[in-house]
């Protein structure tokens, strides 16, 4: 078999069915789940400077500068208790609120931090020294990059665990976009390839994992001021410290299946231009991010009375998940779009309840008619534009289909809106089974910017990746593989829960730190 049809069944055996779910665990042993802070014992813990609010002053390209990059994308925004439970939520959100993403640093020339490799510790805000720098370029640069630890998702989810690491993988890297363009600064995507960004990051070093779960390399960012260049040669680590935490869980429960499947879709070699171009951002847009970033949060239930938003918010939503708005995260993303929505309206007002389509590439529409039901309408609505090519393609209450597509997820149809993710499928694996990963950071890209602009709209989101792959795809008239749906949204008027406390983010860590 090739990787590219490894990774198709892949894809094809871990789709929820309506009459059976993917292969996970039959019970949760609580107890046991994988510690979700992952540290490094023996490398030495630098503190990141925290400030009463990061959002706010000037960014210097600095310690306290990267500190605030940090927290705003990676960090702790809150813990959240009820009766004697206590859980951390981050910036970036998280299938289960399982996070198996980690974050590295490299860091050359920076004031306040030494020339090395660190690994980001949220929990402590602090980054861990794992080696120093060799080699490199002489300039200033910051790298950044991002890793999964599958087993953190596979404990709760099972075999399906591996589609919702990467879409956790592009909400990071998401957050990690919005966060730098608050700051003033820009990302862009190196990749050199998974083997490279294991190397620079020790991941390899069998020895400093020994006992503990290992780590898969994502993707490695440049973080840099406008008009700065790009490093072309990546430095090396040496005198390594540390020894990765053996994170628990139940180990006789393995899902060899995600093995193999990120076996077959490594990134052998780049294939991403990385693209430099200066964005000009309007001061309104930048300064309610801050507050947006920070209140990010999933609803977890809507109040459906409420739920009738003004179409102006719905299309101002809508135009921000548009590649082509020139806006962040869509900067850095220099890959074709290759993922669609099809939307369930339930309650906006001046549009029909129904089914809608927005292709998010212009000028597929045609592509995307021919694919799906041909009974469909195709009607601009009082929204659609060149830059927004939105189409009714049926009138009816959603609601019903909707809750029973996203696993009979209440929040699907209790919302204004929601909507599934439908990926060009076929035309991006023939390009390489990589792609497989790609177009799940996509949706989670879409997705981050899906929170934030919820947020923005005095909305609030929730990300679904449970729901019936090919219950959808046979709902929008789908009956092969050239387009499948690879992860859902729904946005509402969130319902508070008020048995839950809220905590400050960074009190815990005592004197000095700020609420
Ligand atoms: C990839 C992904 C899939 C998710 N799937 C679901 C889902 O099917 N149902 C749900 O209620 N929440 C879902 N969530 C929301 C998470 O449970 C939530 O992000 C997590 O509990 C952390 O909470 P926060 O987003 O408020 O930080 C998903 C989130 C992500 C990122």
């Amino acid at each position: 078999m090739s990787t590219t049809e490894t990774i198709r069944a892949y894809h094809q055996r871990t789709k929820h069915q309506l009459g059976a779910y993917a292969r996970g665990p039959e019970y949760l042993d609580w107890e046991n789940q994988p510690d979700p802070f992952r540290r490094f014992s023996g490398a030495p813990l630098n503190s990141l400077p925290l400030t009463p609010d990061p959002t706010a002053g000037e960014a210097v390209f600095d310690i306290a500068g990267i500190s605030k990059l940090l927290e705003l994308s990676m960090g702790i925004s809150a813990w959240k208790q009820f009766g004697p439970d206590r859980w951390a939520l981050r910036c970036n959100p998280s299938s289960g609120n399982l996070h198996p993403t980690e974050a590295y640093l490299v860091s050359h020339g920076i004031a306040g931090l030494d020339d090395a490799i660190y690994h980001y510790a949220p929990r402590e805000h602090a980054l861990e020294q794992r080696a120093e720098l060799v080699g490199g370029e002489s300039q200033c640069y910051c790298l950044l990059a991002l890793t999964s630890i599958a087993w953190r998702e596979a404990w709760k989810y099972g075999e399906r665990a591996y589609r919702y690491v990467q879409l956790d993988v592009g909400h990071a890297l998401g957050a990690v976009r919005y966060a730098a363009a608050l700051l003033g600064w820009q990302v862009s995507l190196l990749s050199p390839g998974d083997a490279a960004i294991g190397d620079l990051l020790g991941l390899s070093r069998k020895g400093d994992f020994e006992g503990a779960e290992t780590e898969q390399p994502d993707l490695l960012v440049q973080i840099h001021t406008v008009g700065s260049g790009l490093v072309e040669t990546l430095p090396e680590g040496c005198h390594w410290r540390g020894r990765a935490n053996p994170l628990g869980g139940e180990p006789a429960l393995h899902w060899p299946l995600i093995d193999e499947a990120h076996h077959a879709c490594r990134e052998e070699q780049p294939d991403h231009q990385p693209s430099l171009a200066p964005i000009d951002l309007s001061r309104e847009w930048l300064s309610r991010l801050g507050p947006l970033i920070r209140q990010r949060r999933s609803a977890q239930a809507f109040v459906a009375k409420r739920s009738s938003l003004a179409i102006a918010s719905l299309q101002s939503f809508l135009v921000a998940l548009m590649p082509q708005n020139g806006r962040p995260p869509w900067d850095l993303w220099p890959a074709t779009p290759r993922l669609h929505l099809a939307l369930f309206i339930h309650r906006v007002e001046g549009l029909v309840p129904g089914l809608y389509a927005l292709p998010r590439r212009i000028g597929l529409q045609p592509e995307l008619q021919s694919a799906l039901n041909e009974s469909f309408l195709w009607q601009p609505t009082p929204i659609t534009s060149d830059v927004l090519p939105l189409y009714r393609l049926a009138e009816g209450d959603m609601r019903k289909v909707a809750r029973t597509l996203s696993c009979h997820q209440e929040i699907a149809a209790a919302s204004s809106f929601s909507f599934c993710m439908l990926a060009e499928f076929d035309q991006a694996l023939a390009q390489g089974p990589s792609a497989y990963r790609h177009l799940h950071w996509e949706a989670g890209l879409i997705g981050q910017a899906a929170y934030l602009e919820a947020e923005r709209i005095g909305m609030r989101g929730t990300g679904i990746g449970c729901f019936f792959d090919d219950s959808v795809h046979l709902a929008l008239g789908i009956e092969d593989t050239h387009w499948q749906t690879l992860y859902h949204f729904t946005v509402g008027f969130p319902h508070i829960d008020t048995r839950l406390q809220t905590l400050p983010p960074y009190a815990h860590l005592g004197e000095g730190a700020t609420a």
